[in-house]
């Protein structure tokens, strides 16, 4: 079998991509090694950017999005008891972010593509890549106990940090950044109604909490916890107390609480490859990079990979323009960078570090006061929540800003 694009991994990036492509009349297939239930079964962030909202939009995927996500003009820091309203919408210039959860996101993508008559390989193992830097590079895999081979154009590794497209690039090829943090995010998905309007992140001397929300019927809640802690030792009456201890008084005697229908602990990391393509293999979403949740970064930045590969291709395949192909890693990197430079401030400023002295304390506290008590302070905040813009693909290298990486 032969397809100009072979995407490995139906997740947001792998799907997202493959629709806007077909609507772009190129063909691609999908080869997941998961079943389509596993796939929805992952809980996973909600805050898509307006520049995420757009693109599912011109994706064709926005009905259900337009009807049942939440339109948000603001969001809340606690910052030890004291409430600070960040005002995305005027602080920006009228943008705004969208809550709908990442799975509503996959389910709308996976629908749309099965419509499309799209081929997406369910339980496809043993996904190999050849010749990546050749004229022709082809894909292995196996299903129903055959192997398959797969000809293509070019390779999309959209299969996530532990996919096998980064781990088929040669290691003297790649440079990656890393930095893993000494807590974790315990999370639980409750049917209660949200306890605030705007999602609510705190910073508290027990550490961290977020309330965020699916509907105005289902929340999602977090608090930090060290990276040991065991879920099974999280009852959810222990959880509930926990949050409320951490958030504003007047927030605490609103928190309606209710049984758990997830619960879960997710580690936190920061951790960026260079460059992202080798030869005809692009690297999109978290095969790439990885931020942590605080600023809700990681779909989001897997979109704009999304965004930014399929211009390319389109261009490739519409105009015969195969020299913008070589600039994917270096456009995608420079927006990478500015998400993860501001997950890991939002984690470092509202986390509470093990072992962190008493000045350290005091200057992340008098950082953030500083950030939030004047209004540029707030605005740069905003502008990164909801979103920085796309770069277009086709400027030239001189018009932008800071090239970050050589490509391969
Ligand atoms: N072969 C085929 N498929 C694979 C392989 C493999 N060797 N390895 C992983 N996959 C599949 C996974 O089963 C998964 O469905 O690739 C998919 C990758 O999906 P995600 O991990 O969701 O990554 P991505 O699509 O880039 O989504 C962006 O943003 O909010 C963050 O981490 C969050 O998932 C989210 C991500
Ligand atoms: C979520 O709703 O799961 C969520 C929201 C905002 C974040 C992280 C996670 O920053």
């Amino acid at each position: 079998m032969h397809t100009p694009v072979a995407i490995i991994g139906a997740g947001p990036s792998g799907l997202l991509l493959g629709q806007l492509l077909h609507r772009a009349g190129i063909p691609n297939v999908i080869l997941e090694r998961q079943t389509p239930d596993y796939v929805l079964s992952r809980i996973r962030a909600g805050v898509l950017e307006q520049g995420m909202v757009e693109l599912l939009r011109k994706a064709g995927v926005h009905e259900r999005m337009d009807a049942e996500g939440l339109v948000h003009d603001g969001f809340e820091l606690a910052l030890s008891g004291r409430r600070v309203h960040i005002d995305l919408k005027g602080l920006t210039g009228g943008k705004t972010v969208m809550i709908y959860g990442q799975t509503e996101v996959t389910r709308d993508l996976m629908a749309a593509r099965e419509a499309a008559g799209a081929t997406t390989v369910y339980q496809a193992s043993n996904v190999q890549i050849h010749d990546p830097k050749g004229e022709r590079p082809w894909l292995t895999y196996e299903h129903n106990g055959e192997t398959h081979r797969l000809d293509c154009d070019y390779i999309a590794g959209c299969d996530g940090f532990h996919g096998v497209a980064r781990q088929s690039i040669p290691a003297d090829a790649i440079k990656t950044f890393e930095r893993v943090y000494p807590f974790g995010w315990l999370g639980i998905l409750a049917d209660t109604p949200p306890v605030n309007e705007e999602l609510v992140y705190a910073t508290h001397e027990r550490g961290f909490a977020l309330c965020s929300m699916r509907s105005p019927t289902r929340t999602r809640y977090y608090v930090q916890v060290d990276a040991e802690e065991k879920v099974e030792d999280w009852s959810d009456d222990r959880f509930w107390n926990e949050l409320k201890a951490r958030l504003p008084q007047d927030l605490a005697s609103k928190l309606v609480t209710g049984p758990s229908i997830e619960k879960s602990i997710a580690p936190l990391r920061s951790f960026v490859v260079e460059p992202m393509q080798y030869g005809k293999l692009f690297l999109v979403g978290d095969a790439a990079h990885i931020v942590p949740p605080t600023g809700a970064k990681g779909l989001n930045l897997a979109a704009s990979d999304v965004s930014t590969l399929f211009d390319i291709l389109v261009k490739v395949y519409q105009e015969g323009r195969t020299d913008l192909l070589q600039r994917y890693s270096e456009i995608c990197l420079r927006r990478v960078w500015k998400a993860e430079r501001f997950s890991w401030w939002m984690t470092s400023m509202l986390h509470r570090f093990p072992g962190a002295d008493a000045f350290s304390e005091r200057i992340t506290a008098t950082e953030l006061d500083y950030f939030v008590s004047a209004e540029a302070g707030r605005q740069t905040i905003a502008e990164n929540y909801v979103g920085l813009p796309y770069e277009p693909v086709d400027t030239q290298p001189e018009e932008a800003l800071h090239v970050t990486s050589q490509c391969a």
